[in-house]
């Protein structure tokens, strides 16, 4: 609800209340953000009394009012040389300089905001405020835009620049939105890291100065995502005040966080300046693409869930949020490119076997493609490895009950390619010097028209001619030679963002129908922008369990559960060359949309029983998974076992996962606290069977046997092929204030002196998911 009290304007969501006013010169004071505040007449109390200046102000106006210094005051928009010395949020480069000074001049209300023509934009009825602002001089007209998703506890903003000159001006920075507060010993939480290793949570104590988050790859990245939080000191997963950012953009952005000389903290998101101008003739606009934000009182996973509802409701395509994410089976790990239509076949009857339902064929079908060096760009079926073509491929999978999925990565090309030969211009390199490439490959230059238009045709084509109901869309290599070519070098990245929404909505509009993941080296361009097109990402080409339940944690700080593509790899990771049981690879995987990648004809008849109770398991609890709330409760990185939990919105339901890291020797009695269930409420508690291969035991099994083996023969080998040791049982009744108060108990753990099944041998990376669900009120 957006209401407007003299010259003080109050939008509030469910929870929160976000308040700023026009100053008496017309600049915009940011307030409040917090908990929700009531309505009053008089919104004197949220003012920032500042009565005398600080020595060696600068004046805005000391003729008028001697004590007015824009650097004092907590701004909404910051300008040039008006005398506020922390970063301006806009900077526009005119005739005169680089002065700015921009004053209110009005406002509107809209019931229903105007999605975004060209980028990426929330969708569903909210109420939207647009202030206008100009500058003193000169015609340059600034619009505030304030969405407000009451619902979701989100206020999503953007500005709009003008240009009403009759000369051409120069916009050089541009914030998606800035806010300005009084510091709380605020900690920021960013999500950085690269290849394989995405996500990782960076905790960093503000001090005094400026601390950037940003991207210069071209795309969002694996390096530092846009979201970003700042959290009081001390506050945890459930505890404190939290503020949570992000942006609707997949290009080079920038998030700032300054902590001032006045204790407070000038928070900013937008398209990174860097190597960014965009030149607007007389009566042009520029349009920034959206930020949201979000308040949490109750500690960070608050946020996060609002974060995920917003998402849900507003972000991912309509016709797909109550769409099933599909259970999967990629070959890239079972085969890379090396495959023939026959290993392809004998993976999709094993997988319909197992219960998968959607078979999905990555990287090497076509062109010259056998290895990365060549054949991107050419999306003529290879009918080497594949005699029948897709047609053949694509029709056997349907016999099989699987749907069938393919991969593309239609914005790059090899130059040993038809593409490349018949086109070399377009690709994006300067026409003077030899470019860099990256994974052997040359970036299309997406903003030129018709590069878009191929892309849209022959991948168009494609999804025309196949039963083809799902896409992975890769992007795998950072952008670099940007030069001006048909626009100046400053417009190039953000262009190239432009050119990739127009061909996605496009692609999309066309095939509401096909699920569609995006990908980048994993989670490369994970962000609010891809989401509004892409129904899932595949979050990292590290499979490995363990690495993953850091990578996933990090996501989802910032995403939904049905967002990340998690997949169960084969038993030794390809990534770490590490060994993780398939229950600990299905209880990480499964925190998403599951898939599996790996050979599947590699299974013993005891794996193969445990993997098709998984899918079974993951698909009665598929809706809960994907749509419920989600609760981190203890991290990995900062205690023996990580803790999660999902609970159904209406609360009846529930899945706690347990992940241990590495063995320690004499672990406690763990008394754990869940959260998000009815106080009230009786519940069932029940650990999900799982065994243990014979051979976790090593020679103690000779403890039990009647014969001796060796622990690493033959014999045991076989034997562990069929043969398993069931896993401890556990199951309780109990009320939810005794599930959230820490009077559970779990089993005890392994202890090294002795088993049976009451013991908790989790071992290194072991883990066990327990399954909540409401029997009853009391
Ligand atoms: C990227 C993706 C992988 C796979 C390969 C294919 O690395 O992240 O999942 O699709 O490309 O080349």
């Amino acid at each position: 609800m957006i209401k407007v009290i003299e010259k003080v304007f109050k939008l509030d969501t469910k929870n929160s209340t976000y308040v700023f006013r026009v100053s008496p010169f017309g600049h915009l004071f940011s307030e409040y953000y917090g908990d929700y505040i009531s309505d009053v007449d008089n919104f004197d109390f949220s003012k920032e009394k500042i009565v005398c200046p600080a020595g060696s102000s600068v004046i805005y106006d000391d003729e008028k009012d001697g004590n007015y210094t824009l650097d004092q005051y907590s701004l909404e928009v910051a300008t040039v040389g008006k005398g506020d010395y922390k970063t301006p949020s806009i900077i526009i480069k005119t005739k005169e300089g680089y002065l700015l000074d921009l004053i209110y001049q009005g406002y509107e209300i809209h019931p229903n905001f105007k999605p975004l023509d060209n980028l990426p934009s929330p969708h569903g009825d909210m109420e939207e405020l647009v202030i206008s602002l100009k500058d003193k001089v000169l015609d340059i007209v600034v619009q505030l835009i304030y969405i407000v998703d009451e619902e979701n506890d989100v206020i999503i903003r953007n500005t709009r620049i003008i240009n009403h000159t009759d000369e051409k001006i120069t916009i050089e920075k541009v914030a998606s939105m800035q806010l300005d507060m009084v510091n709380h010993d605020f900690e920021m939480v960013s999500l950085y890291g690269g290849w394989g290793f995405e996500a990782q949570k960076a905790i960093a104590k503000l001090v005094p100065g400026i601390y950037m988050n940003d991207s210069k790859t071209g795309s969002s990245s694996n390096r530092h995502n846009p979201f970003f939080m700042l959290k009081e000191k001390d506050a945890s997963y459930s505890y404190g005040r939290c503020y949570a950012f992000n942006l609707m953009y997949s290009g080079n952005h920038f998030e700032l966080v300054e902590l001032s000389s006045f204790h407070k903290v000038r928070i900013q998101t937008g398209i990174n300046p860097f190597c960014f101008s965009s030149a607007l003739a007389p009566n042009e606009e520029f349009i920034s693409p959206l930020a949201v934000m979000t308040y949490s009182s109750k500690g960070t996973n608050l946020a996060s869930i609002h974060f995920h509802d917003f998402i849900k409701n507003r972000v991912i395509r309509p016709g797909s949020v109550n769409k099933d994410r599909p259970l999967v089976i990629n070959n890239w790990e079972a085969t890379y490119m090396k495959f023939t239509e026959s290993k392809l076949k004998s993976i999709i009857k094993q997988a319909q076997k197992l219960g998968l339902e959607m078979f999905v064929l990555d990287d090497g079908w076509f062109g010259r493609r056998n290895d990365d060096t060549k054949g991107l760009g050419d999306y003529n079926v290879n009918k080497k490895k594949l005699p029948h073509g897709l047609k053949g491929i694509s029709r056997y999978s349907n016999k099989k009950d699987l749907s069938f999925g393919l991969w593309f990565e239609p914005e790059m090309v090899n130059m040993d390619s038809a593409l490349y030969e018949a086109h070399p211009d377009w690709v994006i390199c300067s026409s003077i010097r030899p470019p860099s490439k990256g994974r052997h490959q040359m970036v299309l230059d997406l903003s030129k028209r018709e590069v878009q238009e191929y892309i849209i045709s022959s991948v168009n084509n494609i999804l025309d001619s196949y039963p083809i109901s799902y896409v992975k869309w890769d992007m795998n290599r950072h952008i670099s030679d940007v030069s001006t070519s048909s626009y100046e070098a400053g417009e190039i990245y953000h262009r190239y963002m432009l050119g990739l929404y127009h061909i996605l909505e496009k692609i999309n509009l066309m095939h509401s129908d096909i699920t569609f993941e995006g990908c980048s080296s994993g989670g490369n361009r994970f962000d609010l922008g891809m989401l509004a097109y892409f129904d899932q990402i595949w979050t990292s080409d590290d499979t490995d369990a363990y690495e993953r339940i850091n990578i996933q944690s990090g996501y989802a700080l910032a995403y939904p559960l049905r967002c990340l593509s998690n997949h169960v790899s084969a038993y030794k990771s390809h990534q770490l060359l590490r060994s993780i049981n398939f229950d600990t690879k299905f209880n990480v995987a499964c925190f998403g949309a599951l898939g599996y990648e790996m050979d599947l004809s590699t299974f013993t008849p005891a794996e193969e029983k445990a993997i098709k109770a998984q899918i079974a398991f993951y698909k009665e609890h598929r809706d809960l998974i994907q749509n419920g709330d989600f609760y981190q409760l203890k991290d990995i990185k900062t205690s023996p076992y990580a803790l999660w939990m999902v609970v159904s919105k209406d609360k009846k339901e529930a899945i706690l996962a347990y992940f241990n890291g590495l063995q320690i020797m004499n672990p406690s009695i763990e008394d754990i606290c869940l959260v998000g269930l009815e106080n009230d409420a009786l519940y069932s508690f029940e650990v999900r069977s799982q065994v243990h291969d014979i051979k976790e035991f090593g020679g103690l099994v000779n403890m039990i046997l009647p014969f001796h083996v060796n622990e690493r023969g033959f014999l045991i080998n076989t034997i562990s092929k069929h043969k398993t040791i069931p896993g401890e049982k556990e199951s309780y009744i109990l009320s939810g204030s005794a599930l959230m108060n820490g009077a559970l108990k779990l089993n005890q753990q392994w202890m090294g002196t002795g088993f049976n099944d009451q013991v908790r041998a989790l071992g290194d990376f072991g883990s066990r998911l327990y399954y909540i669900r409401q029997i009853d009120k009391q």
